[in-house]
């Protein structure tokens, strides 16, 4: 078969053996999966085009078309679509016909299976370059096959097909890489074995779609203009948007597994945002530079809450599952194949502006961008019939990334002429002189400068021209990956449960997926049709929503869980008010565990009137951990309280559990010193308000059954020791607990009815259950405890 190839080369080229000692060296390309889908609609051409690029810089091509196929179909199916591979406008006709004739002398089809076939395409490579006095420049193999084939393919190309020493190796590996963080950690180490890092080239097709490959280029030529607004002074919001008009069908298997989230807003989403959030560095073509400042965008990331995204699924989606992946009739699947994230970041270039990731199959239109959308200053004093130039500063500011599809059915980038007129330096793109009569995004085209490439390209022959000069830059690395998995596991993980909200696809989904931010948080503008009924008061919905009733002979409020949050909030809010108005200060000291992340969430995200400024926060307990550690208590409430309000830094009183470097050492006195500094600056050690939780065995604070310390005695601070890890802790005594103004205990979740059901029938007996000792001696205790804890 390579006869065939030897022959293209040196009857077609002209490459004799003197010229051929000129040559840049030899490239072969393997292209496994060479009879599939992907290769047929873009891989081929997407070689093809790497030929016409390249033929006249000095390198000689083979091309290796590879599958299971047995030979001759193989040979058959792959020459079938050579034969339609379709001449680019930017090169003469002519001239066209001739290099596809020579591009189909050069290639072959093998059946590529064992370790032999690996090992006799080698060998016939290594002949046919000896034969030819050809150097070997290079030997690049595009795997466009499934993730569980990579290993094996893998182990068989380091074991035997190796370019010769000096000569590069690329492997191209298309996604999924990997399902979550795990499995993607799992495949990579298991692809180390076999390769070196800067031999793997992970696709992520979007970053060859012109538009995206331009955004780096576009901040990077236009620094001077967007250095001051490129930031959350002046960007209001970025939206992130691939919308699509078909379905799953025939790809149900893959996509049941998958879901929207997996396919599109980890990889293209994610990278696009990427693109846009990194810090720029000073050379854009460094990749180690553009990797390191994309890292640093990840870190940054605010990891998403369930309350992030927003889910959907088309309506005939379960009915494809049945048919193709025969499942019974009572099949239902929660695979989602809409969703919107709002993702944020944690830095101060970026800090509150909301970037919107929206996918979804089965929508009104097929349409990709990026549109960033700037603050408006200006306020206009004429009305807009006034507002004539196009540059008038009263007008949407915003800049576009147009990935194709859509009205404008082509890549462009759009930039409302009242912000500044772009360099697009490098002759790829050409501004767009007539605009017809269409709008975009709330302007017409004629207030935008608009700009498209001299000649389009679809994004795989972007990305086998960039394999081919080694530009990592535009493909995934590991780091890269594997932040992408860890940002967006913990989302997919919260999200397996929820039942995705069914639209019946294109127009018909009017307003359906609407969906609107409200703090950090997104939810549907309409809301479900169908609700859960109110079993109390059908009339009167609101009035089922807090009950107020007695508990243990104290004031018990009940509701479903958001409402008591929002009750319990308020309330904390207006018992600061009135500390505030006594003293000049509240003191507020607060559990550790997982109830009180949704209240301090809410006291973040809603309580823009709460003084902080006077109030001092204080930890009730403390595990014995550094307080970076994940399970540590202060942590936790730096994470989702302190990092979003303004107090005061001194008002903020962490347990001291890490002094001279060791952690909870009794000889370093941390209860004592804690204990200490609530005398000094909390009048009596009195608090204001003790925000307490109850554990399923009765433990209030860290205060445990038969704890021999902090039932009693005159400690107000000391260690104790948990049954679950970590075990050692600090904790608020009951002595100290006692002495607050009011105490609140928030107990959630049907887990905590049983004990909510026993400590509602015991008296005083904290040694069995420390809860049952939470009885302030002269002020109040109000148990605020939710549905499913307290009806189970
Ligand atoms: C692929 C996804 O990565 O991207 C598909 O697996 C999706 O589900 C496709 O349809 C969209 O790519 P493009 O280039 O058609 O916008």
């Amino acid at each position: 078969m390579l006869l065939r190839a030897v022959l293209g080369l040196v009857v077609l080229l002209g490459v004799s053996t003197s010229k051929a000692k000129e040559s840049r060296g030899h490239i072969s390309v393997v292209l496994l999966g060479a009879t599939g889908d992907l290769a047929k609609k873009y891989l081929w051409q997407g070689v093809f085009q790497l030929y016409l690029d390249e033929v006249s810089h000095g390198h000689t091509f083979t091309f290796h078309g590879a599958a299971q196929t047995e030979p001759e179909r193989g040979k058959k199916l792959v020459f079938g679509r050579l034969k339609k591979l379709a001449c680019p406008s930017d090169v003469l006709p002519d001239r066209c016909a001739v290099l596809k004739d020579q591009f189909l002398r050069l290639t072959e089809y093998r059946q590529l299976r064992t370790a032999e076939d690996y090992a006799s395409l080698s060998r016939e490579i290594t002949i046919l370059l000896s034969q030819e006095g050809l150097e070997e420049a290079g030997r690049i193999f595009y795997l466009s096959v499934p993730p569980f084939a990579y290993a094996e393919i893998a182990r068989h190309i380091n074991s035997s097909c190796r370019p010769r020493p000096g000569a590069w190796l690329r492997v191209v590996l298309e996604k999924p890489f990997g399902h979550d963080l795990r499995s993607a950690q799992q495949l990579a180490n298991e692809l180390s074995t076999f390769f070196q890092e800067e031999e793997i080239y992970r696709v992520d097709h979007y970053l060859g779609k012109q538009a995206v490959a331009h955004i780096l280029p576009f901040r990077d030529q236009n620094r001077h203009n967007l250095d001051p607004i490129w930031n959350r002074h002046h960007i209001e919001r970025v939206e992130i948007v691939l919308k699509e008009m078909v379905d799953v069908r025939n790809r149900t298997g893959f996509y049941e597994e998958y879901g929207v989230i997996r396919d599109i807003h980890q990889n293209h989403l994610t990278e696009i945002l990427m693109l846009l959030a990194m810090e720029l560095p000073a050379n854009i073509s460094s990749s180690e530079d553009v990797i390191r400042s994309k890292l640093q965008a990840f870190a940054a990331l605010q990891s998403p809450e369930i309350t992030s995204a927003v889910i959907g699924q088309y309506e005939a989606y379960n009915s494809h599952v049945r048919e193709e992946l025969q499942k019974g009739q009572d099949y239902f699947s929660r695979t989602p194949t809409f969703a919107g994230v709002l993702v944020q970041l944690d830095n101060l270039r970026w800090e509150g502006v909301p970037f919107i990731l929206a996918s979804g199959k089965v929508l009104d239109e097929r349409i990709g961008y990026v549109r960033i959308l700037f603050k408006n200053r200006a306020y206009c004093a004429q009305n807009e019939s006034a507002w004539d130039s196009e540059r008038s500063q009263c007008k949407l500011k915003q800049v576009i990334f147009y990935l194709g599809h859509g009205e404008l059915n082509s890549p462009a980038v759009l930039i409302s002429r009242n912000l500044f007129k772009p360099a697009m330096l490098g002759g790829s793109w050409t501004e767009v002189q007539d605009h017809p009569g269409l709008h975009l995004f709330g302007q017409p085209l004629s207030d935008y400068y608009m700009y498209v490439p001299v000649a389009e390209r679809d994004a795989y022959s972007v990305l086998i021209s960039r394999i081919y000069h080694g530009k990592k830059v535009s493909f995934i690395t590991m780091e890269n990956l594997l932040a992408s998995w860890g940002f967006w596991t913990p989302l997919l993980d919260s999200l397996a449960g929820e039942a995705p909200r069914l639209y019946p696809g294109g127009q018909e989904n009017k307003h359906l997926l609407d969906f609107e931010m409200v703090g950090r948080e997104v939810s549907f503008v309409v809301k479900e049709t169908v609700q859960v009924m109110n079993a109390w008061d059908e009339q009167t919905p609101d009035k089922y929503k807090t009950i107020q009733s007695r508990y243990r002979q104290s004031q018990l409020i009940t509701a479903w869980p958001e409402e008591l949050i929002s009750r319990l909030a308020s309330d904390i809010e207006a018992a600061a008010m009135s500390a505030i108005g006594c003293s000049g200060e509240f003191h507020l000291a607060l559990s550790g565990g997982s109830s009180p992340l949704a209240l301090f969430r809410q006291l973040a995200v809603y309580h823009y009137g709460f003084p902080w400024r006077q109030t001092h926060l204080w930890l009730v307990d403390e595990r014995c951990v550094p307080l970076t550690d994940p399970e540590s208590n202060f942590g936790k409430l730096h994470d989702r309280l302190l990092h979003h309000i303004r107090v005061p830094y001194f008002n903020v009183h962490p347990m001291p559990v890490h002094l001279n470097r060791r952690l909870c050492v009794e000889e370093d006195k941390g209860p004592e010193l804690y204990a200490n500094e609530i005398a000094a600056l909390v009048a009596n050690a009195s608090f204001d308000l003790v925000l307490l939780g109850v554990g399923i065995d009765g433990h209030t604070a860290s205060l445990f059954p038969h704890s021999p310390v902090g039932l009693e005695g005159s400690q107000d601070v000391v260690f104790t020791e948990s049954p679950v890890k970590p075990h050692q802790r600090m904790t608020f005594t009951l002595p100290l607990i006692n002495r607050a103004k009011q105490v609140a205990v928030l107990v959630m979740g049907k887990g905590k009815h049983d004990i909510v059901t026993v400590v509602s029938r015991v008296g005083h007996e904290p040694q069995k259950w420390p809860v049952s000792g939470v009885n302030p001696s002269s002020g109040q205790i109000a148990w605020y405890v939710d549905y499913e804890a307290l009806l189970g």
